[in-house]
């Protein structure tokens, strides 16, 4: 096999981000390996029905990358769902399956994956998101889970630096998937500014270019960093007037 070619496990290529990934990847050369419950409608190099909350299904993931491919060099954790509803409206069953997703499973396949991501000084690509790095109400779990994602990836980084495993956390804002009308909670999301205007795609190809240049942490858009620090530091009381009028607090 050509050295440049990869083999890349990307999860939740059944829809939006995981999906464009997929194809950025292979449309790269890469062989992709995909992860979802139901099926991606492209063509992989590899499709693996699991759900990534349940042990087993992660073990049969990892047995099976192992046998038919015996090599990894790039894990995606993509897969995830939102929750959109107050703290005191969130069931704590909702609370724990977001979490198991978003939060554990990634971090239980990548500790199953790190042997083979070690021999091939491979890379974690984490996707947590913008709202890890602020506060939105209404979307506060879904926050902490994000921030706890970034959190793993920040401190994975370090610990794996020496072994020479690359990690990359990967924030994105906004971004049309239809995500919201798949998360938890039933408070309607109000449109915000800048919202809706972003691709699949174009995250895709960031989230591809950023791997290759082995960063480690990234916001999508970049100038997104700005915005977030402005929101945090500059007017964080300004932000939060404007957030109970948009969530209607
Ligand atoms: N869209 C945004 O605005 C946005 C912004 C920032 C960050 N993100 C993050 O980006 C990632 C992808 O979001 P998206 O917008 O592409 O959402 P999406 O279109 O709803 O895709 C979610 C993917 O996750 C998979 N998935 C869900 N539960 C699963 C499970 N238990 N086991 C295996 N796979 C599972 C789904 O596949 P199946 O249902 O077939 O299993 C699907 O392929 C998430 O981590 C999200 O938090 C999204």
């Amino acid at each position: 096999m050509d050295k440049s070619q990869k083999i890349v496990l990307i999860t939740g290529v059944s829809s939006g981000l995981g999906l464009a990934m997929a194809k950025c990847f292979l449309a790269h050369g890469h062989t992709v390996i995909g992860v979802s419950r139901r099926r991606s409608d492209i063509a992989l190099s590899h499709w693996i029905q699991a759900d990534l909350t349940q042990d087993p299904d992660r073990v049969k993931i990892v047995r099976t990358v192992e046998a038919q491919f015996g090599h990894l060099d790039c894990l995606v954790n993509n897969a995830g769902m939102g929750s959109y509803a107050t703290w005191e409206e969130l069931p704590e069953a909702e609370l724990r399956a977001l979490f198991e997703l978003d939060f554990f499973a990634p971090v239980a396949l990548t500790k199953k994956l790190l042997p083979l991501l070690e021999k091939s000084h491979g890379s974690v690509v984490n996707i947590s998101s913008a709202a890890g790095r602020l506060w939105v109400p209404c979307m506060g779990a879904y926050c902490a889970a994000k921030a706890a994602v970034a959190m793993f990836s920040n401190t994975l980084g370090i610990e794996l630096a020496k072994r020479k495993i690359h990690v990359l956390d990967v924030a994105p804002g906004q971004i049309n998937t239809g995500f919201s009308s798949r998360a938890f909670g039933h408070r309607p999301v109000p449109d915000s500014p800048g919202s809706g205007s972003t691709s699949p795609e174009k995250l895709a190809n960031f989230v591809y270019c950023a791997w290759r240049k082995k960063q480690t942490r990234v916001t999508y858009p970049s100038m997104l960093k700005y915005a977030l620090f402005f929101l945090r530091a500059i007017i964080p009381g300004i932000y939060q007037k404007v957030s109970l009028k948009l969530w209607k607090l």
